[in-house]
């Protein structure tokens, strides 16, 4: 490529946007930040606080008075919650379940996308979440927006919870990645919408491979 792009990667959950935008990043030799991880690590300390999720003021200033850093230690992206590693942790379901929640007060999102600027100033960056090609890099050189089936999505997730070894319900994990889309696309701040630029790819019936190939031709023709 002639130049360092800023690649913009949104969609539901489970449409394959950490894989992919992770091995990208890795095969261009850009950063990755996964800004979904940093609503995630929000949204554990709300949990472990037992803040009230209905007080969206006390959420704000929560989000003020929190250090998330995402860094790489090698291979891992890890991410630090007011210095502590939470990479594992935030992957539980029950932060799953509730961070659409977080993620939907203003002042949480103001404070997130301050950062995330911040951190992709450089260039060379491969960004995923649900409002990166629309409100939190709106001149990105290429946006994506990755989406699949949601049976196939709610199937990915699946898998992976088992392959973790948790005992796991498939039409309840299709209902609750329903219920969190929902949440995301109908928030009136930076809901999860296509950019109007944005490139759209169905990876229903595509592997991860075939998907990171399309996005790099993408990338190619930039
Ligand atoms: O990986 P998965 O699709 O499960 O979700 P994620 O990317 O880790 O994001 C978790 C949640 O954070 C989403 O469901 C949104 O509620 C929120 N999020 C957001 O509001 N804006 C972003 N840019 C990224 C995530
Ligand atoms: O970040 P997002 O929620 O969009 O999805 P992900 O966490 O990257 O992907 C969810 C799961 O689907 C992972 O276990 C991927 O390995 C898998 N996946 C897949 O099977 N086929 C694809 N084309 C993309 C992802």
């Amino acid at each position: 490529l002639e130049k360092d792009l800023v690649i913009a990667i949104d969609g539901p959950a489970g449409a394959g946007k950490s894989t992919v935008a992770k091995i990208i990043a890795e095969r261009l030799g850009y950063i990755y930040i996964d800004t979904g991880a940093m609503y995630r690590a929000l949204t554990l300390k709300v949990l472990n606080q037992a803040y009230d999720l209905e007080d969206e003021k006390k959420l704000g200033t929560l989000a003020e008075n929190t250090d998330i850093k995402l860094v790489k230690a090698g291979e891992d992206n890890l991410v630090l919650l007011d210095g502590e590693d939470v990479t594992a942790e935030i992957r539980d379901n029950k932060v799953s379940n509730n961070v659409s929640v977080v993620a939907k007060v203003a002042k949480v999102r103001e404070e997130m996308v301050k950062l995330q600027r911040q951190m992709a100033q450089s260039g060379g960056v491969v960004m995923d979440g649900r409002d990166i090609g629309t409100v939190v890099l709106p001149d990105a050189d290429i946006k994506i927006f990755l989406t699949a089936s949601v049976e196939e999505r709610a199937q990915r997730r699946y898998d992976e919870l088992i392959d973790k070894g948790e005992d796991v319900d498939l039409e309840q994990i299709k209902g609750e990645i329903i219920r969190r889309d929902d949440i995301d696309k109908n928030r009136e701040v930076a809901p999860l919408t296509e950019a109007e630029d944005a490139i759209y790819v169905d990876t229903t019936k595509l592997d991860i491979g075939q998907v990171v190939e399309e996005i790099l031709n993408i990338c190619q023709e930039v």
